[in-house]
């Protein structure tokens, strides 16, 4: 996960630097970089590799100033090289940025440039940036005008930060989006900056957030925030706790907020290394998938609990749709007791936060005993479920505190997308169109979540009109299904009401009855193949006097009449829709929690890592 350091002071900032990038490794990256300003120059290390490598490269040549800015990089566009990691300068080399994010459209941008005569160091998407802001710097204007210029050209989520050697004496930061956070610290006569608290808490408590579309210009001596329109703001300081744990949750009044937040950055990071998006083709080395392998593999067992089962059964959805290889879902703690089938063809995949919950665990030995190859999709680094499988994707959310999870379901229902469409590569399934189509997709992701985040206010409206009810049913459909019982599990754990997902063709077999005015019958039902049969489902519940509550696609005209409540989401590719349906229904089940005044980060009975059967 790319991580941001930034230092304006007195002392000598590279120690500074280095020492918060370190903070930030459990992250995970595949490159590192610094930049200095020394003695009035730009001076840049960077390589790929472990930060070790880049502390002996300044070893060897020793870089001293009192301004620096640091970056740790997984690679999303360019392999990691040292051309490809951060900081990226521009051509004159008076300006120097790192960033955060994706630029969805830094194609286009590139032939801008690249027609203005701007020649590219690098395959990153990020270089376009340093390149705008260079190009409204030669106009004249300051390097805060720059960057605000610069920045209205890019789609997507972004943390920057950017350093100039003709404005020696400031840094330039900025937020669109969520692509992670930037958050300042503000020290005496001194201040820091970085994309995760971690970084600098030893230095200061006190803390200036940068909301989407805010920039902070900072200086030693203080911090100017205004918006990317170029309004100045006034700005809060807030002094974190001392407590390491409840410090991490920076702004936010719970670790599931938080999380449910970070998911434009977790995101982000999963199709991170993984994709190539100029060859559209997904790598995913750690999972061991020979093509030998690929073309002998008869069946797969999803074998999982609770969140992550229902990630699986999207990828049911989307491995048999892809890659046309017959898939089954189990609950852990059923595959061990019926006797499954299983032999050498069969693959068994878990997907487990933690890579510790007993019943996934126990379902992966007896498909081990029986002769299965054994996948795993895992957050918790050297979990028994990554050792014990013979090949592993890791989910690259960073830790999950919130007993509900959120940014843990939304990884895997991604990294199954690309793990399908690498196996029908294999197995020669899918023609190339098909597949640069796929993969090309894969770059909305994180843009189209953060616009799920940013219709917060209006969800927690519809929570407040919630905040009553004893029971809800959820319904959903197809690839979909799965995000009725997402958004049902996420209501029952953290508000205890009761609430059912159902597969939405299944209402009028038994759950029709039980719709009346005081049953909410949430609907998903966004513009994906199952859109008209759903479309009915409202129908039928507003019938019999149900209060529906839709989540549909921006611009559905049809659905707002019927509906009691809209949840909207932005249009987004059907076979990666439940990476956005579920996100208002996160937020929905958070905020009628948090009205309720509930313990939302360890509900009552609730275990984030479940060891025992
Ligand atoms: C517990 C947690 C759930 C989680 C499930 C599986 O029940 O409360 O949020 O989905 O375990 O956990 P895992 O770590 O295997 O994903």
């Amino acid at each position: 996960m790319c991580g941001i350091v930034g230092y304006i002071g007195q002392k000598d900032a590279t120690p500074i630097v280095l020492n918060g990038l370190k903070r930030l490794e459990y992250r995970g990256y595949d490159s590192a970089g610094l930049a200095i300003l020394e003695n009035g120059q730009i001076e840049v290390r960077r390589d790929a590799g472990k930060l070790e490598r880049l502390a002996s490269l300044v070893q060897e040549s020793p870089l001293h100033g009192q301004v620096g800015i640091g970056h740790t990089r997984w690679a999303t566009h360019g392999e990691p090289n040292a051309h490809n990691a951060h900081p990226h300068l521009g051509m004159t080399g008076d300006v120097v940025l790192v960033h955060n994010g994706i630029v969805e459209n830094y194609l286009d941008l590139k032939e801008e440039l690249k027609e203005e005569g701007v020649v590219f160091n690098s395959e990153t998407d990020t270089e376009v940036i340093i390149h705008l802001v260079e190009r409204y710097l030669g106009a004249g204007r300051t390097l805060e005008e720059a960057v605000r210029a610069a920045l209205l050209h890019l789609r997507g989520a972004h943390g920057i930060v950017v350093l100039s050697k003709d404005e020696p004496d400031k840094i330039v930061a900025a937020r669109m989006g969520n692509a992670g956070g930037v958050v300042i610290g503000v020290g005496d006569g001194e201040m820091y900056i970085a994309s995760d608290l971690p970084a600098i808490l030893e230095h200061t408590r006190d803390m200036v957030f940068l909301e989407s579309r805010q920039m902070a210009v900072v200086t030693r001596s203080g911090v100017k925030v205004s918006t990317l329109e170029g309004q100045e703001l006034l700005h809060e300081v807030q002094t974190v706790s001392w407590d390491p744990v409840s410090a991490e949750k920076g702004e936010y009044r719970h670790f599931m907020h938080k999380e449910i937040h970070e998911q434009v950055r977790s995101l982000t990071d999963t199709i991170a290394g993984r994709v190539d998006f100029d060859h559209g083709r997904i790598n995913l080395p750690k999972l061991n998938l020979t093509p030998e392998l690929a073309e002998r593999i008869e069946r797969i067992y999803i074998v999982a609990c609770g969140t992550a089962a229902y990630a699986g059964m999207v990828g049911k959805v989307l491995i048999e749709r892809i890659a046309r290889v017959p898939v089954e879902v189990d609950i852990g703690s059923e595959f061990r007791y019926r006797d499954p089938i299983v032999d050498e063809n069969t693959v068994a995949l878990a997907i487990s936060q933690s890579g510790e919950t007993a019943d996934t665990l126990a379902a992966l030995e007896e498909a081990r005993q029986k002769g299965a190859t054994l996948w795993s999709i895992v957050n918790a680094i050297g979990s028994q479920a990554m050792r014990v499988a013979d090949g592993f994707i890791s989910m690259q959310v960073g830790p999950e505190i919130g007993v509900a999870s959120t940014k843990a379901y939304t990884a895997p229902l991604v990294d199954l997308y690309m793990l399908a469409v690498h196996l029908a590569e294999l197995r020669g399934v899918i023609n190339e169109w098909e597949r640069k189509g796929l993969v090309a997709d894969l770059r909305l992701v994180p843009d189209l979540a953060g616009r799920c985040l940013d219709r917060e206010a209006e969800i927690e409206k519809v929570a407040q009109a919630l905040v009553e009810v004893r029971s809800a049913l959820y319904l959903g459909r197809g690839v979909n299904m799965p995000t009725a019982y997402e958004g049902a599990l996420k209501l029952k754990e953290i508000s205890y009401i009761h609430a059912e997902g159902y597969p939405a063709g299944e209402m009028k077999h038994g759950p029709i009855a039980l719709i009346d005015a005081d049953m909410p019958v949430v609907v998903v039902a966004p513009r994906d193949p199952w859109y008209e049969k759903m479309f009915s489902q409202i129908e039928q519940a507003k019938a019999r006097g149900g209060r529906v509550i839709a989540v549909a696609t921006e611009g559905d005209e049809r659905i707002p009449p019927i509906a009691d409540h809209v949840l909207w989401v932005p249009e987004t590719p059907w076979m990666l829709s439940p990476v956005t349906t579920v996100i208002p229904l996160q937020i929905l089940a958070y905020h009628i929690a948090a009205l309720r005044g509930l313990d939302i980060d360890q509900p009552r009975n609730l275990a984030k890592s479940v060891t025992v059967e």
